[in-house]
């Protein structure tokens, strides 16, 4: 079976209960089928075909002969096919909300919230697993390269070192599948902006671009640049559909409200002026040790990176806002929800979905963003306090991009200003 088939057969899905139960209707023929019946008449599927396995095992291929390098690459793997496995789940859930408004009438539609188990079935497993994937694995899986919170050391810093060299300007930045889930989870302004962790990408990959980049400019993500923004006809947009589609459910029954409801809180200009002051305070930390002619040359790019920041974050925040201002109904629909149908698989659903949010991104907790932190900040202090140690110059603060102080920055500023489901998280549980 060629990748493209595979591709094809992946996103091919029913959420259908008609065809889940016929497995007449559910399972693949001609190029699509895994296990065909072959001239003696015989099936020859086996584990190893089924799985891939020869792709799989064959995909793994270090810059060095550094055996910590190996669980670098798998750690990344292991990402990449949970990311996979979670876009594939948002997009189940997105495709069983489309066809829930499709139900008519807002009573109807919250009838079916409760009732239906088997038309839910599929969305109430992708949901959780979702919700599981990034609360349990990703966490986990991100700690095989040491977090310092592990009694034991499972990822050498000073090994690290010896290799990392090798694949710059790669980073896990260029993750175009986290960006397509981030799009799942609401943020789509967010990723429109322009923030300052280009000039690396820029030199690198020789592009003629005089600016700063958005996280999902092709400069960054290159080739995979439309995974993270995929085309309207895509497998793909359909991950890109879920929060609208579950406001879109909830503006259904939002009819059933009574009176005026206030627009989910909109994001405020103390918010974007606190963004942009630590940003400053960043970009002249990056000043500290130049002088001279690289100073004023980094001045000007910095003076213009924050220019860029302020425009992009105003207009991304005028679109924001204004689409909450359309959330109105949504807002009244959830508080229908939690009164009338707490319980119900909308409610389910919905709930697993803000989990994998704050999962994957809140500041306050162990979230995915959170280790991710902590791992990076212990592996870039000691890669740094080993190259000290011998007298050698610090290597750069980031791989490709802007480095570890945009991470905090983009976590505790920005990203909590674009919440998943704004207009049901809001109306609290
Ligand atoms: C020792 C291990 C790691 C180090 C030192 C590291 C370092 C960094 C740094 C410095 C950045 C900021 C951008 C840049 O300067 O390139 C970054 C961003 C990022 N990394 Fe890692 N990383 C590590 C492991 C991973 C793994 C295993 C993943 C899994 C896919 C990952 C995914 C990401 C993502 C998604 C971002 C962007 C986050 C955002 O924009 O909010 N990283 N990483």
């Amino acid at each position: 079976m060629g990748d493209e088939t595979g591709d094809k057969a992946w996103w091919t899905f029913s959420i259908d209960e008609a065809v889940r139960a016929d497995p007449k209707q559910s399972r693949f023929t001609g190029e699509m089928d895994v296990n065909p019946v072959l001239s003696g008449g015989r099936r020859m599927l086996d584990y190893h075909k089924y799985i891939g396995l020869d792709h799989l095992l064959i995909s793994q291929r270090p810059s060095s002969s550094i055996p910590d390098e190996r669980v670098f690459i798998t750690t990344h793997q292991l990402h990449e096919i949970t990311f996979k496995m979670v876009a594939f789940d948002m997009a189940v859930v997105a495709r069983t909300l489309e066809s829930l408004t499709k139900v008519g009438d807002p009573t109807a539609i919250l009838r079916r919230c409760s009732e239906d188990e088997p038309f839910w079935r599929p969305a109430l497993t992708a949901a959780a697993r979702a919700s599981f994937a990034c609360r349990e694995l990703l966490p986990s899986i991100m700690r095989y390269l040491g977090d310092p919170r592990d009694a034991d050391e499972t990822f050498s810093s000073i090994e690290f070192s010896r290799f990392r060299k090798n694949l710059e300007p790669a980073s896990g930045f260029q993750s175009a599948q986290f960006r397509l889930i981030q799009r799942g989870l609401g943020k789509s302004n967010l990723l429109s902006i322009r923030l300052f962790p280009s000039d690396t990408y820029r030199e690198n990959y020789g592009d003629v671009h005089d600016s700063t980049a958005t996280v999902v400019d092709p400069l960054i993500l290159r080739h995979d640049a439309a995974v993270a923004t995929p085309a309207k006809a895509s497998s793909l947009a359909l991950v890109t559909h879920l929060d609208a589609a579950a406001h879109r459910v909830l503006d259904a029954i939002g009819e059933l409200g009574h009176g005026k409801t206030a627009a989910p809180e909109h994001i405020v200009s103390a918010d974007i002026d606190r963004a942009i002051a630590t940003l400053e305070r960043i970009l002249s930390s990056k000043r500290r040790d130049v002088s001279g002619d690289v100073l004023e040359e980094r001045k000007r790019r910095h003076t213009a990176a924050v220019e860029w920041f302020r425009e992009d974050m105003a207009s991304a925040v005028v679109a924001e806002n204004d689409r909450r201002e359309h959330l109105r109904r949504a807002r009244a629909g959830a508080q229908v929800l939690r009164a009338l149908a707490p319980a119900s698989h909308l409610a389910t659903v919905l709930r697993h979905i803000v989990r994998a949010d704050e999962a994957l991104h809140d500041p306050a907790h162990d979230s995915f963003l959170s280790v991710h932190l902590r791992v990076t900040r212990e592996r870039l202090r000691q890669v740094n306090a080993y190259a000290a140690s011998r007298g050698e110059q610090e290597p750069s603060a980031g791989t490709g991009g802007g480095g570890i102080e945009y991470l905090g920055w983009a976590q505790k500023h920005l990203i909590p200003l674009f919440p998943a489901l704004v207009a049901y998280r809001e109306v609290g549980e």
